[in-house]
Order: C-alpha cells, then sequence, then structure tokens
C-alpha cells in the first residue's frame, strides 16, 4: 500500500526514481510525486493519478542527485495532488506508506505551537512533527530516534534533510523497507522489484533501525543509535519477470503461467515419493489443530485448505479472515498450528494476526511468495509457493500456488493419518503428475470461457453457488471477477439461496454454478434448477457430464483427484473474468482503488 522509492548517486536520479515507482505501482495508483535536491534546494512534483502523469511533467535530465519518490494508495484524505506525497515542512520533505494512529493528536500539539497544514494527511503531520523535533535534537539522526519514539502506527519513510544534501534517510516500523546497493549509488524501495533495473543486491532495515545512506555508504543504527552491520542479500529472480512478454495485461500473462508455476511449487517439496513430502512436511505432525489466517484470495485458499485438510487428514480447520482474528478471542494451544496465508508476506492484518499467535506462543507457519518479506521472516517456519513475481493486483497465480501447497500438505497429513491409503496415494501422486498438462489445456482452450464472458458481461449482477468446497471456489472466482470488472457478484451456498437471495433471480440473470464434488452434485443440481426456473441464464461448472440439459452453458473440468479438482476448477473462471473486464474496458492490472499489496488495517 504505497511504493517509496529513493536513490543517492553518481547518476541522474529522475530517471532511477520513475522507473522504482513504475515497479511499485502495484501498491498503489492514485497520485504520485517525486522529490529532488538540485543546487542544495528542494523541489517537489506531484500529479494526481497513475505515474504516468507525473512522469509527463519532469525533465529526465534534470542535473540531481538525490531523491525521493512515491506512489499513493489514499489512506487519510482524498486522492489529489495536495494530499499526494512527498510533503515538506520546513527542512523536512517525506514519504511515507502506512498509517500514523496518533496523527490526530500529534496536529492538535503541533497546531498549538503554530504549525498549518495544506493536506489532510497523516504524512504531512508526522513530517512537522520531525521538524518540530529536530528545533530541539538539531541533530537529525537524534530527531529520527526521537521519531521512532513518538510515531505510533505502522510507517516506512524515505527523508530528506536540507541540512544535509548528502544523505538519504530511511526509518521503518511494520511497513516494509529495503536499502538496495549498487556501484553507481544506493536506494531505498518499498519492494525489490523497483530496483532491479539496478542492482540485486540490498539489505532489510528491520523495525525500528535507522538508515543513513550516501552515495556510496550505508549506515543503519539500532534504537539506541549504535551502528550496526546487517546482511547483504542478492535477489535471485530478473527483472524480465515483471515484463509483459506480448500478452495485453500481467494478469492473461500470470494466468498463462499457472502450469509452470504449479510444477515448480510440487517439485520443490516433492519428488514424487511420499519420502520427500516426509522430509518437508513431518513438523505438521504434532498438530491436532489448524487456524488458517489470510486476507482476499489467500483467505479463499484457506477455506479450500481447511475442507481438503479436514476431509482427508481428519485435523479440524479454523479458517478467519485476518483482520477479524487478530481481535477475537483465540481458541488455541500448544496443540494448534497457526497458518499464515499471504502472497506478499506484507499483509498488515496478516502480519498483525502472526505477532498475536506469537505473543500467545502458538506455533506458526506462513505460506508465502515473496521471499525475506516480514510474515516470511517472522513465522516459525515458512514454506515458499514459487509463483514468481506477480504483478497484476487480482492475484491468479499465487492462488494456485497456494492450493498447491495445501494439495501437498493434505496428501501428507491424509497419509499418515491413514485416510488415504497405498492404492489412493498412488493414484494422486499420478495426478499431481497430470496436473501441468492439465492445466495448460485448460489455458488453451480459453475462446470457450471468453465466448461466454461475451454473453454476460453487459449484466449489472452475475451470482455464483456451489457447496462445500464447490462454494469456497465460488467465493474467489466472484471476488475475481467484480474486482477487476466492477460488477456486483456474490457466491452463496447453493442451498442457501433460496432463504432469500433468489428473489434477485431474474429472466437471464447469469448463475454460475459450480458443481465438482460428486457426493453433492446431485443437491446441487436441484438448487440449479431452482434458479433455472426462475430465468436464470445458468453457466455449469462441472467435473460431470450431465444427461439432463439443465444449464445454458457448460464448463466441463477434467477428471482429476478432488484433492486437485479446484485448481482445474478456477482457471476458466479466472479467464473469463478477464474478458467479462475487458469486454467493459476496465483498467484489468489496476482495478480501481484496490492494491496489490495492504500494508495498512
Ligand atoms: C489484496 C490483494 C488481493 C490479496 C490480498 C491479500 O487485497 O488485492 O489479491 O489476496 O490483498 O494479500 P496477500 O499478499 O496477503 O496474499
Amino acid at each position: 500500500m504505497c511504493g517509496i522509492i529513493g536513490y543517492i548517486g553518481k547518476e541522474k536520479c529522475i530517471p532511477k526514481i520513475i522507473s522504482g515507482l513504475e515497479a511499485l505501482e502495484y501498491r498503489g495508483y492514485d497520485s504520485a510525486g517525486i522529490a529532488y535536491i538540485k543546487n542544495n534546494k528542494v523541489i517537489i512534483k506531484k500529479e494526481k493519478g497513475k505515474i504516468i502523469n507525473l512522469k509527463n511533467n519532469l525533465n529526465f535530465d534534470e542535473e540531481t542527485y538525490l531523491g525521493i519518490g512515491h506512489t499513493r494508495w489514499a489512506t487519510h484524505g482524498e486522492a489529489n495532488k495536495v494530499n499526494a506525497h512527498p510533503h515538506n515542512i520546513g527542512k523536512w520533505t517525506i514519504v511515507h506508506n502506512g498509517i500514523i494512529e496518533n496523527y490526530a493528536e500529534l496536529k492538535l500539539e503541533l497546531l498549538d505551537k503554530g504549525y498549518t497544514f495544506k493536506s489532510n494527511t497523516d504524512t504531512e503531520v508526522a513530517c512537522a512533527k520531525l521538524d518540530d523535533l529536530y528545533k530541539d535534537e538539531k541533530d537529525i539522526l537524534k530527531t529520527l530516534k526521537k521519531a521512532t519514539t513518538i510515531f505510533k502506527g505502522s510507517y516506512a519513510f524515505g527523508i530528506i534533510c536540507s541540512d544535509d544534501s548528502s544523505n538519504l534517510y530511511a526509518i521503518r516500523n511494520t511497513s516494509p523497507l529495503i536499502i538496495a546497493t549498487s556501484d553507481e549509488g544506493n536506494f531505498i524501495a518499498s519492494d525489490v522489484p523497483a530496483i532491479l533495473n539496478y542492482t540485486n543486491k540490498y539489505i532489510l532495515l528491520d523495525d525500528c533501525e535507522i538508515a543513513k545512506i550516501s552515495n556510496n555508504s550505508i549506515n543503519i543504527y539500532n534504537s539506541s543509535l549504535e551502528e550496526i552491520k546487517k546482511d547483504i542479500l542478492t535477489f535471485e529472480g530478473s527483472m524480465e519477470v515483471a515484463a509483459k512478454n506480448g500478452y495485453e495485461h500481467f494478469m492473461l500473462k500470470e494466468i498463462n503461467e499457472q502450469d509452470k508455476v504449479f510444477k515448480d511449487t510440487i517439485n520443490f517439496y516433492f519428488d514424487g515419493t511420499i519420502d520427500s513430502l516426509k522430509n518437508n512436511f513431518s513438523f505438521l505432525d504434532k498438530y491436532k489443530k489448524i487456524d488458517i489466517v489470510a486476507c482476499g484470495s489467500a483467505y479463499h485458499t484457506g477455506l479450500i485448505g481447511k475442507y481438503l485438510i479436514e476431509n482427508y487428514a481428519n485435523i479440524p480447520v479454523n479458517v478467519e479472515v485476518a483482520s477479524e482474528y487478530r481481535y477475537k478471542k483465540c481458541f488455541y494451544d500448544k496443540d494448534t498450528l497457526v497458518i499464515l496465508v499471504s502472497q506478499s508476506g506484507e499483509t498488515a492484518d496478516t502480519l498483525a494476526a502472526l505477532r498475536k499467535a506469537k505473543d500467545d506462543n502458538i506455533d506458526t507457519l506462513a505460506i508465502v511468495n515473496v521471499i525475506g518479506s516480514s510474515i516470511a521472516r517472522e513465522a516459525d517456519k515458512v514454506i515458499y509457493i514459487k509463483a514468481g513475481c506477480e504483478i497484476a493486483v487480482a492475484t491468479t497465480k499465487a492462488y494456485t500456488a497456494q492450493l498447491a501447497i495445501f494439495s501437498l500438505i493434505t496428501t501428507y497429513l491424509g497419509f499418515i493419518n491413514k485416510i488415504i491409503d497405498e492404492y489412493e496415494l498412488t493414484n494422486l501422486l499420478d495426478d499431481f503428475k497430470k496436473m501441468p498438462k492439465e492445466i495448460k489445456k485448460i489455458i488453451d482452450d480459453y475462446k470457450k470461457y471468453f465466448d461466454i464472458a461475451d454473453k454476460i458481461f453487459k449484466n449489472k449482477q452475475i451470482f455464483f453457488i456451489g457447496r462445500g468446497i464447490d462454494y469456497a471456489i465460488s467465493m474467489e472466482a466472484s471476488l475475481k471477477l467484480k474486482e477487476i470488472s466492477y460488477i456486483n457478484s456474490v457466491a452463496y451456498q447453493a442451498g442457501e439461496l433460496k432463504h432469500g437471495t433468489i428473489s434477485l433471480i431474474e429472466k437471464n440473470t447469469p448463475v454460475i454454478a459450480i458443481a465438482t464434488d460428486k457426493k453433492l452434485y446431485e443437491k446441487t443440481v436441484s438448487n440449479i434448477k431452482e434458479v433455472k426456473s426462475r430465468g436464470a441464464n445458468v453457466i455449469l461448472v462441472s467435473n460431470q457430464l450431465p444427461d439432463d440439459k439443465f444449464y445454458d452453458d457448460l464448463i466441463l473440468i477434467p477428471q482429476i483427484h478432488p484433492i486437485l479438482v479446484s485448481i482445474l476448477t478456477i482457471i476458466p473462471l479466472q479467464l473469463l473474468a478477464y474478458k467479462v473486464a475487458k469486454n467493459n474496458n476496465c483498467d484489468i492490472d489496476k482495478p480501481r482503488n484496490l492494491a496489490k499489496s495492504v500494508t495498512v488495517e
């Protein structure tokens, strides 16, 4: 949520800051701004809207070698030019990711002291507070140290103080921040993709640490202002992953990568033998209960995980949205494992839920995509999915990779808990091997799903129904559709529709009915007939070929073990959502009001 970048070095800073911001635009895109030092003066430029608006108003050849930039996802104050970062008060100019929770209190105190504010942001208040503290401390590092004891909430700040135009400063608490180093200069950034055009060497700044960065040195201080040594890490990926490679949108590219992502994720933990699963997952043996905690699509994978683990491993699983879990009474104990699922590894609520479990001495496992992210670093154990860099705000390949991990965990636990026998295990292991080809076939059949999308894209609302695991898949399919197409879509348990929502069904209302669970198939078919007889346009998504034509369109899912079926089922629905959004001319990779990484509560 909000992306920040800074550069100080031998080369002109504007091109570097803009290229970094473009790589961070997935974190927010309602306004963007830059501050740079030229002839010892700070110059600030900002624009409402996407980075391109800012870019069009900049001179890339400007003789400036120190600057900070920001792409915003509004929290305090509407998305306009005044509220855009950087903010400046006195000698201080800052960019901020996060929320200063005590800003209202600080603002009153600063207003009393005579400060005035142009924006509605918490960031401008933080900037004024730095200026205020500096008057007493008269030293930049001491001011920053003091600020870390005063600011409450989450923050990563990139900071320029005009008394020192040879250094860039940064502090953080909870919100992510890296410092990257190259022969041409040094960077600060919210995330690794921002710097990959220039370097892959970086340092992770931890909470309450202070960074002082010049063109050829990086000094990090702890909260007592003692200098500390930090490891320089190497990012092994490349910038190529962040290119569209001929696809019209990142979302389409990422949908198309799912066969490979599934293969990479599975192969990392599983060589076709149960021994490999034992080696990777035997730490799970001792748990009698599991809590899965996540947000958004990651929460939906947790719902599928629950269904699989309960049914195939006989372990009770509780799944909760992280923003609720972090404040609720938890009934966990030493036999409970709390699993946090997060693509980014930085989602504020998921991180808070992790910290709550850790404070209560409960074991934690993170299922994460981004290596070295906060959730990955803080959990007791981490299982990385191998989705690579995901750029589109609406997740597709990371969702599939999370399901791949739940499928592996379920297979392992199901076998050791003797619910899956040797015979079923052999079939299941064969199906794991078949999966990449099956995924690829579905993707190659995209025209079928696009044709269905062409029939329904003008509708104002679209329903999804399913039972059991099919309801969990419906929730993700419905989220995918509504978040990128802005069409109102709701997922219902198929049997629940008649208790109210069926009144919304009228002639031609699309109802996408998912029925892959053989045990519940007939029950779901009855519910489908109820909506069909009220005029619904039914799109059936099933692995059964019905004898009776109670649907309008059919998406047939290949036969596969039920532990794997949800992965094959979501892909046509991702493609359908994509085409509905495209037909409606929506900004598919950057849907309005959303951000990929939600680092605020
Ligand atoms: C945002 C994204 C969703 C994502 C959710 C959780 O809302 O738009 O696609 O599922 O955050 O993100 P995480 O990084 O924790 O998986």
